[in-house]
């Protein structure tokens, strides 16, 4: 039986996309296999390169505090990102590599079986085969959708770096989590 330190232990020493040329860690995810939720960024940034843990760095200290003010517990959710090992120049993902790493998210999510998958920005939606034009056809939304064979609901945001960076969407963040925290006690 596939476990999640089986899927971790793997992807450390992933070959399967070029981004393991340039990896310090790759980052696999953190958190309980039992939980009802999984949160899905983009891609490990400098900080969790170096750490080998999922959002450890400015944007990952924002999405705490924007989590806890929303009454979702950060340590009860598995947290992972939609490629495992850092880009360079922290350039979005492609989809070669976006397609190199999806097993691990399949197996990850097929372990886990959460109640609800947040997806933090265009990645995380790439990542899953969310289609949308621009962000804010999906954003504030919830979803079914077919992954990997495996049905999985999915509510989608902004990633975190974009309200870190902008006040304008601080707020809509903000309620979008706790939306999510609405679904999950619902
Ligand atoms: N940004 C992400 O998308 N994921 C991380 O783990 C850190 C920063
Ligand atoms: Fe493997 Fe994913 Fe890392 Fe690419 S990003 S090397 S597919 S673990």
């Amino acid at each position: 039986m596939e476990t999640l330190e089986n899927i971790a232990s793997k992807v450390v020493v992933c070959p399967l996309c070029d981004l393991s040329l340039k990896r310090r860690n790759a980052v696999p995810g953190v958190g309980p296999a039992s939980t009802n939720l999984v949160i899905i960024g983009e891609a490990p940034g400098r900080f969790e390169d170096a750490q080998g843990k999922p959002f450890v760095g400015l944007s990952g200290k924002f999405l705490n505090k924007y989590l806890e003010t929303a009454g979702i517990k950060r340590e009860d959710a598995f947290v992972t990102n939609a490629v495992k090992c850092r880009p360079p120049n922290n350039r979005k993902p492609n989809d070669a590599e976006l397609n190199a790493c999806r097993p691990y998210l399949v197996g990850q999510l097929s372990i886990i079986k959460p109640k609800l998958v947040l997806a933090l920005g265009t990645s995380a939606c790439n990542a899953l085969g969310i289609k949308y034009k621009h962000l804010s056809d999906v954003r504030g939304k919830t979803m079914e959708i077919d992954f990997g064979g495996l049905k999985v609901k999915v509510f989608v945001t902004f990633h975190p770096s974009f309200p870190m960076r902008f006040t304008k969407p601080r707020q809509t963040f903000l309620e979008d989590l706790k939306n999510v925290n609405s679904l999950l006690s619902g």
